[in-house]
């Protein structure tokens, strides 16, 4: 089959999590007989939030970008679907391909569903089942309008099917945002480098405890001053016995300048970044001693690694990452912050249990598996 005659699948980015999703698809697909296009939303459009990925990860360019940017969540999601509409018309594809769980993906799940056009899923039925996330919407309701649905773990396949999803459309593929991880571990970016120039780096380069990373942008702990402020004042304390590095989301910058809450982070074993590009990101995580984030992807990216996470949040989406691999889900009241943390910095219990395991598929082929399922799919 020549390539303009095989079925088109329009592809979806929109957001920083779906940059590392999409690579590898771009490439399993750019070696299939499938035409493939790619729609940039633009939700993310700040040059740490968007290109650096797409040329660190060598994704193509889009061949469309609308520039949505940001707004509320109705705002975004409704700019995303109005520019989205004359798009798929124009192209006519015979899939819409989504994934992850951010305001672009539901938005094109969307209009694709109802226009007919079959709706491509990936990292399908992940469930935190707190809905007051809005990607716990997001994921919901892009599964219940998807026909064809990826999962990186077992746990998906259940949750879809308790929702009434038939199990023929269900494919447990892996995880492609592990398959990014593989393929870029060897280039990411020494610590050494990404953290010359900051004044505070010989705490760290030269501490013997080694140092921590620090990741935090949901909404429900920096939007909400008295959680931001106790997250804060928790973390302070906990950088006394690990210096932590700190790349900021520019949501949480923004929250800790209104909030006059930049003191708390004022201290030479806390070292603020501007928010990182993938192959730095990795560099600072492998080497790290442990990681706390409210992040989806950096749980399932450390036990990919092997490295201790401590998640801030009350529940995860992704079980297998604390069933399986080194992650420990520990919500926000600080005594459960502190005693997790110390008990991770316990020689003993870092080199056991939280040594963890790589869960099952997450061997770097889950995109060649998308790739062959669609197109024989499509056919
Ligand atoms: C979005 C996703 C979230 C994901 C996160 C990763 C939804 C509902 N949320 O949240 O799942 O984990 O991305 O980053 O889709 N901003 C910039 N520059 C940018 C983008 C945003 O400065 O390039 C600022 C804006 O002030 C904006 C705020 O960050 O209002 C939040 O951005 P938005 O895309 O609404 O949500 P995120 O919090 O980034």
């Amino acid at each position: 089959m020549t390539k303009q005659l095989a079925p088109k699948v329009l592809c979806v980015v929109g957001a920083r999590p779906n940059f590392m999703k999409i690579a590898p698809i771009m490439d399993a697909l750019a070696a299939s007989p499938l035409q493939v296009r790619l729609v940039h939303t633009g939700q993310h459009y700040d040059e740490a939030m968007k290109h650096q990925f797409f040329n660190q990860l060598g994704i193509p360019r889009p061949d469309m970008d609308l520039e949505v940017g940001s707004g509320s969540h109705a705002v975004q999601t409704a700019e995303v679907m109005r520019r989205f509409e004359p798009v798929v018309d124009a192209e006519q594809p015979n899939a819409v391909l989504v994934v992850g769980d951010v305001n672009s993906t539901i938005a094109c799940a969307l209009v694709a569903s109802k226009k007919g056009i079959p709706v491509v899923h990936v990292e399908a039925g992940l469930r935190s089942y707190d809905r007051t996330m809005p990607e716990e919407i997001n994921r919901i309701l892009t599964d219940q309008i998807s026909d064809l649905l990826f999962t990186t773990e077992r746990s998906a396949r259940d949750n879809l099917l308790r929702e009434g999803i038939a199990d023929e459309r269900i494919h447990f593929v892996g995880n492609v945002m592990i398959d990014t991880l593989l393929r870029h571990v060897k280039q990411a970016v020494p610590v050494e480098q990404v953290l010359s120039g900051f004044v505070n780096a010989p705490v760290f380069l030269q501490s013997a405890t080694g140092y921590g990373v620090l990741t935090l942008h949901r909404p429900s702990n920096v939007d909400d001053p008295v959680v931001l402020e106790r997250l804060l004042v928790t973390l302070r304390n906990i950088s006394e016995r690990l210096p932590l590095i700190f790349p900021v989301h520019p949501r949480t910058e923004s929250r800790i300048k209104a909030l006059g809450l930049e003191s708390l982070t004022l201290t030479p074993r806390i070292q603020r970044l501007p928010p990182q590009g993938y192959l730095e990101m990795l560099g600072l995580m492998s080497r790290a001693r442990l990681v706390l984030t409210d992040s989806g992807g950096i749980q399932e990216e450390t036990t990919a690694l092997g490295v201790p996470c401590i998640t801030l949040r009350e529940s995860t989406e992704r079980p297998i990452t604390a069933e399986q691999g080194t992650n420990t889900i520990v919500g926000t009241d600080p005594e459960k912050i502190l005693s997790a943390a110390n008990e991770i910095l316990s020689e003993a219990l870092s080199k056991g249990r939280k040594a963890g395991q790589v869960p099952e598929l997450w061997d770097g082929r889950a995109a060649q598996r998308i790739a062959v399922i669609l197109e024989k799919w499509l056919k």
